[in-house]
């Protein structure tokens, strides 16, 4: 998994976040691959799963000048609806970073890391992963039904995606904030989808 990133940009991005964060980042991306694997229908590109999945949170602690400046000098595309709100504008950042920072501007890429926070009715299934994984890693043993979620994730994605967006929903909710509109809107993809999926049944 991890052999398939450059050495230099798993060191770069060790020495910018904090020791706890990148386990949850080694963690994200241990999850991403078993999600991978039981996806056997989906030809998923693993390098571009691993950049995703280990850079997710890159912008995560980056001091404020930094990230103003990183805003100044580089061009937004992904995430713009997220830079405004404080606790999902890493999100954003971490996708500019990724172009400005480590070179890697695959649209899939920065779309996953764009908008690993609240989902995205563009992600391909490498986001999908990405925002589940995110969720289910072995550093989240505190989610009660964390196993579960994930077998119902492994057998089948469009499951696993509503249980980690109830999940996440409910998590933003006990802590009294808001949930921001982009997650509103992902919820509602997924429940047209699951109706035309069952309309196909
Ligand atoms: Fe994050
Ligand atoms: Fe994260």
């Amino acid at each position: 998994m991890i052999d398939l990133l450059p050495q230099s940009a798993i060191i770069a991005l060790q020495s910018s976040i904090s020791e706890k964060r990148f386990r949850h980042c080694l963690g994200v991306l241990e999850a991403s691959f078993r999600l991978a694997d039981a996806w056997e229908h989906y030809d998923i590109d693993r390098r571009l799963l691993a950049w995703a999945a280990l850079f997710h949170d890159c912008a995560k602690e980056l001091t404020k000048s930094k990230q103003i400046r990183l805003v100044n000098n580089g061009n937004l595309i992904y995430g713009r609806e997220l830079i405004h709100t404080s606790k999902l504008s890493h999100a954003p950042l971490g996708a500019l970073l990724l172009q400005t920072k480590y070179g890697m501007d695959h649209p899939e890429v920065l779309m996953a890391v764009a908008y690993h926070p609240t989902g995205h009715s563009d992600l391909t299934p490498i986001g999908w992963i990405v925002y589940m994984a995110d969720y289910l890693e072995p550093g989240r043993a505190y989610v009660e039904n964390r196993d579960e979620i994930l077998d119902a994730a492994c057998n089948d994605p469009l499951t696993g995606l509503r249980m980690v967006t109830d999940l996440r929903i409910s998590m933003v909710l006990k802590k009294g904030k808001d949930v921001h509109p982009m997650a509103e809107q992902f919820k509602t993809h997924l429940e047209q989808m699951t109706m035309l999926c069952e309309e196909r049944l």
